[in-house]
């Protein structure tokens, strides 16, 4: 029986979706645990490329993909990605898919106070998917569920409880007068969720069941380390749980179930929208680092900031999560640089710090701490794919296995696999996942 989590080492984009769909095919079951349609997973496979929200990647090798109920719902989008993949050749029963009756549905009314929120002072740069309103709505004891979507008695009753004051607030404090009437909202919403009725289960019940069966379950987390809601770079942050330990509590499984914890790590570091990024490179020649790793979001297309290596936040990582191993993304991207730097530490107020900083008064002064590491530009990467896959790591060039060895002496944590292009088969596994 394995049970692995596979989260985001940074600000989420590290290429979870294609380290998932290829580390699936020896798992049973796929369970997306937290977030909602901010996530955007990429997964270059049989010559298409599938581009998931909401969606567990397990879906394209056709494993058995759960939505947890720590993920928000937007239905519309739940349907949209069905039919969207449906048009790719790729049918998506409930035999496949599978969504816990607890997770919380984005409303149009979250969609707008996120919007309203965004167009003040106190920005941060959402995605605009309504997923900060919709964990507010959650934890304040009034959300609507996916029971209540797909039972037209519940969700007129649910929406008699909302409607009313999210309209007022939205009219009185945001000036929001467009938003949907009550009728009209749950005539929509209510055709939604008979479309959706069939997929709806109890994952928690499922997965717990399918561990006591001996069956392998994969735990698929969104965004990353450092947009975690508690840990992460606060207030710039997601409102959910990216972290490890929230994989059992977002699924309903005991945490003694779950046994391993793989991490994946771009090579350099990227993030979208404001909060602190020390490793940040300004200039030319981030935007051509940001060109060559056609780094745009996914889900809102705006251009990620692009930024040095930060080992400091894979140590932070390895001690909220305990990491197995990581897996190295994009390492083909920083082959047309003579140095690279990687920041190892930062010094704030005289101090040293082995971890990245997350307390607002040590980091607004920290500086990073650089060691520069020579480039492996000369390195052919045809060449590296190609033999990538038959000699395995040794086929990288030197200097890119010297980058690959630093991150391990530095993180303290093993290097499972490198990638070295967006296909599956540009992925060289150096260990196997599992001793
Ligand atoms: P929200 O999750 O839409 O509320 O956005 C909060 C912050 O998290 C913003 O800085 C977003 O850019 C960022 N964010 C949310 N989801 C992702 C993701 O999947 N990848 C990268 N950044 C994300």
């Amino acid at each position: 029986m394995k049970s692995t989590v596979i989260i985001g080492a940074q600000w989420g984009d590290e290429g979870k979706g294609k380290i998932v769909d290829y580390l699936c095919k020896e798992y049973d079951v796929v369970v997306r645990y937290q977030g909602g349609n901010n996530a955007g997973h990429t997964v270059h496979a049989g010559g298409q490329v599938f581009k998931l929200q909401l969606m567990p990647s397990g879906v394209i090798r056709k494993k058995r993909s759960l939505i947890a109920s720590g993920v928000v719902v937007d239905p519309k989008v739940l349907k949209k990605e069905l039919d969207t993949l449906e048009k790719m050749g790729l049918s998506i029963g409930p035999s496949l898919l599978g969504v816990d009756f607890r997770a919380h549905v984005i409303m149009p009314w979250h969609l707008y106070w996120d919007a309203a929120r965004e167009s003040g002072s106190h920005k941060i740069g959402t995605t605009g998917r309504g997923i900060g309103p919709v964990y507010e709505s959650k934890a304040a004891r009034w959300g609507i569920r996916m029971e209540d979507l797909v039972n037209p008695v519940q969700l007129e009753a649910a929406l008699d409880k909302s409607y009313p004051v999210h309209a007022k607030t939205l009219k009185e404090i945001f000036n929001v007068q467009q938003l949907p009437s009550k009728e009209k909202t749950f005539q929509e919403y209510a055709e939604l969720g008979r479309q959706l009725e069939p997929y709806l289960c109890d994952a928690s019940q499922e997965v717990d069941g399918a561990l006591d069966a001996g069956k392998n379950v994969l735990f698929e987390g969104a965004q990353g380390v450092m947009l975690d809601n508690n840990f992460g770079t606060y207030p710039y942050v997601t409102s959910s749980q990216p972290v490890a330990g929230n994989a059992s509590a977002s699924t309903g499984v005991s945490p003694k179930k779950i046994k391993r914890v793989e991490t994946v790590v771009k090579a350099y570091t990227t993030r979208v929208g404001a909060g602190p990024f020390p490793t940040e490179i300004q200039g030319n020649a981030g935007e051509t680092l940001r060109d060559k790793g056609k780094e745009f979001g996914t889900v809102t297309g705006r251009p990620r900031r692009v930024g040095w290596l930060d080992l400091t936040i894979i140590r932070l990582g390895n001690r909220l999560n305990g990491y197995d191993g990581m897996h190295v993304t994009k390492l083909d991207i920083l082959s047309d640089l003579d140095e690279l730097p990687v920041c190892t530490a930062y010094q704030s107020g005289g101090k040293t710090y082995d971890y990245f900083p997350t307390r607002h008064s040590v980091l607004e002064k920290a500086k990073p701490v650089y060691e520069t590491l020579s480039g492996f530009k000369d390195a052919d990467w045809n060449a590296v794919c190609r033999e990538g896959k038959s000699k395995g790591f040794d086929a990288l060039p030197l200097q890119a296995k010297k980058y690959v060895a630093f991150m391990e002496k530095h993180a303290g944590v093993p290097v499972l696999s490198v990638s070295v292009g967006p296909n599956r088969e540009d992925i060289i596994v150096r260990r196997e996942s599992e001793p």
